[in-house]
């Protein structure tokens, strides 16, 4: 593919065959096929706005053909299996992904931007930690007996599959994403489609090789390149799919929600936005939360449901985390993923860099004081850089603490008291995560009960494990992916009576 411009540095065999040779289509039945349309789209590398592939975008004809597919499946050859069996080819394919894992990491790095470091030591262990976590339960799915009224009557629950389920996902951790929606719906029995988002398809294109090498029947999982509209929205309103699984923005999320009230009510779990909450009380190791607070947003460029873009701190230590965050800030290198000294790559896309750049510049019309950064950064040349922006502000009302910017943009506050910071960290439409830095254990664990979050990290932020469950409260969804609860998102429970006359 002569178009196509890699970055200057040596790319693994895999990844260069996987670029240049393997069709960009969609997995049907373990098979690649091209839409029935006809139609592509183009996947950029959002560190020099290079095209990378062109890929099958599949239509609502596509969708019929997956979920055909999925349900023949689902009826046959893999409910069959026994639960032990399906484990084997999820840890197979963990084993696959592990093998493959330095390709892996150098595609999600060309196709998301992410620090190849990043991408290779953080996502990819995670995603084969995870899956192997999640196949771990299949054999372990139990009922349970009920003591009910009727001395005549056993009863029993059973907790079967939903079906076909739909994984619709987001661009910053694609091949974790896809995992996070593979990993529990097929340990609990169910057959899945995943569209992974029209920014990264990549990883996902080469996942779908590793699901048919590591032995799942055909038709067990399906991968649907292609944007909201129409893949997204045709699985979302689709007759023949029993629950949806999205991760996202909010606003999709309300759609999603519609579009499965006005077909045929599919189960749908929702992870969303976040505007999190991290508080730093002056008891605190204050340069650990320093430090706290600076990767809480700055390692993902921003561009992570939990990161922690409301920072408050208590009026006694807020000077110095201000002019210590600043320090640490300026300190770090912005750059393209490859490069050897990297701590944050581009963002996504030239639209979400307008946007980012966008809420900056409302930020500093609305009076709010740059701590540091404040811009793009023009000379990286073609790729979509925004400089780690630190705002400090007191007016809760602006858009830079109101919206998830989804970029590398912290807002820094002072407060007072308990009430007032409860209030304030409780006065968003979002509840995904929260972090608090103090000495006093009991403080911290107040400020635990009191937050309302799916997730708080004292002393410490964006820990993540497969053990534990993880969600949002308020607007940020429903659902908890990961622990035990994941099985339960992807199950129905059926209550059998049995008479003993
Ligand atoms: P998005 O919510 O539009 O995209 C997420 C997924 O939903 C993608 O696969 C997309 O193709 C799909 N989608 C879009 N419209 C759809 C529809 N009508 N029906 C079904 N599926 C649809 O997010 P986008 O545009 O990539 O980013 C916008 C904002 O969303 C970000 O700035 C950020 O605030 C938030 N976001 C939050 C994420 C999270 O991890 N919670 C991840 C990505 C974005
Ligand atoms: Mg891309």
């Amino acid at each position: 593919m002569s178009a196509l411009k890699l970055p200057d540095v040596k790319l693994q065999p895999g990844t260069l065959e996987f670029l240049e040779k393997h069709p960009k289509n969609l997995f049907i039945n373990n098979e690649w096929l091209a839409a029935q349309s006809g139609e592509t789209f183009e996947t950029r590398n959002p560190a020099s706005g290079d095209v990378l592939a062109e890929v099958a975008l599949a239509g609502e004809a596509d969708v019929d053909a997956a979920v055909a597919a999925a349900r023949t499946a689902f009826r046959g050859p893999w409910s069959q299996l026994a639960a032990a069996d399906r484990a084997a080819r999820l840890f197979k394919l963990a084993d696959l992904i592990d093998a493959h894992a330095d390709a892996l990491a150098e595609l999600e790095t060309l196709d998301n931007g992410k620090p190849l470091r990043v991408a290779r030591r953080g996502d990819l262990p995670y995603v084969t930690k995870h899956l192997r976590y999640q196949a771990g339960w299949a054999d372990k799915i139990e009922g349970s007996t009920v003591p009910v009224t009727y001395p005549d009557q056993f009863v029993y629950t059973r907790r079967e599959p939903l079906g076909v389920v739909a994984g619709i996902i987001p661009w910053n951790f694609p091949l974790l994403m896809a995992i996070w929606k593979l990993g529990p719906a097929l340990t609990a029995g169910n057959t899945l489609i995943l569209k992974p988002a029209e920014q990264t398809p990549l990883t996902a294109l080469y996942l779908a090789d590793l699901v048919k090498e590591a032995g799942f029947p055909p038709g067990v999982v399906n991968v649907l390149p292609g944007p909201g509209l129409p893949t997204g929205a045709a699985l979302a309103k689709h007759m023949g799919i029993d629950k949806l699984a999205f991760t996202g923005s909010t606003e999709v999320g309300r759609k999603i929600m519609e579009a499965a009230a006005n077909s045929n009510l599919k189960r749908v779990s929702l992870e969303l936005g976040g505007k999190s909450p991290n508080v730093i009380f002056a008891d605190a190791d204050v340069n650990a939360a320093i430090r706290g607070a600076q990767w809480a947003v700055f390692s993902t460029a921003g561009q992570e449901c939990v990161a922690g873009t409301r920072l408050f701190v208590e009026r006694a230590a807020y000077e110095q985390v201000v002019e210590g965050l600043k320090a640490q800030v300026e300190k770090m290198v912005v750059n393209h993923g490859f490069a050897e000294k990297v701590h944050v790559g581009p963002v996504i896309t030239e639209q979400q860099m307008s946007r980012i750049v966008g809420y900056i510049e409302e930020g500093k019309k609305a009076g709010a004081e740059v701590v540091t950064g404040g811009g793009r950064v023009e000379e990286l040349g073609g790729g979509y850089f925004v400089q780690p922006t630190v705002f400090a502000y007191q007016d809760d009302s602006l858009s830079i603490v109101t919206d998830e910017i989804f970029g590398p943009v912290a807002a820094v506050t002072a407060f007072d008291d308990w009430d007032e910071l409860i209030a304030r960290a409780n006065n968003t439409i979002y509840g995904l995560a929260a972090g608090v830095w103090t000495r006093d254990i009991g403080k911290a664990h107040r400020y635990a009960h009191a937050v309302q979050a799916g997730t708080v990290w004292i002393n410490g932020y964006g820990m993540i494990d497969p053990a534990a469950p993880f969600g949002g409260y308020k607007q940020s969804g429903f659902g908890r992916e990961m622990g035990k609860e994941a099985i339960e998102l992807y199950t129905q429970v059926k209550t059998v009576w049995v008479g003993m006359q």
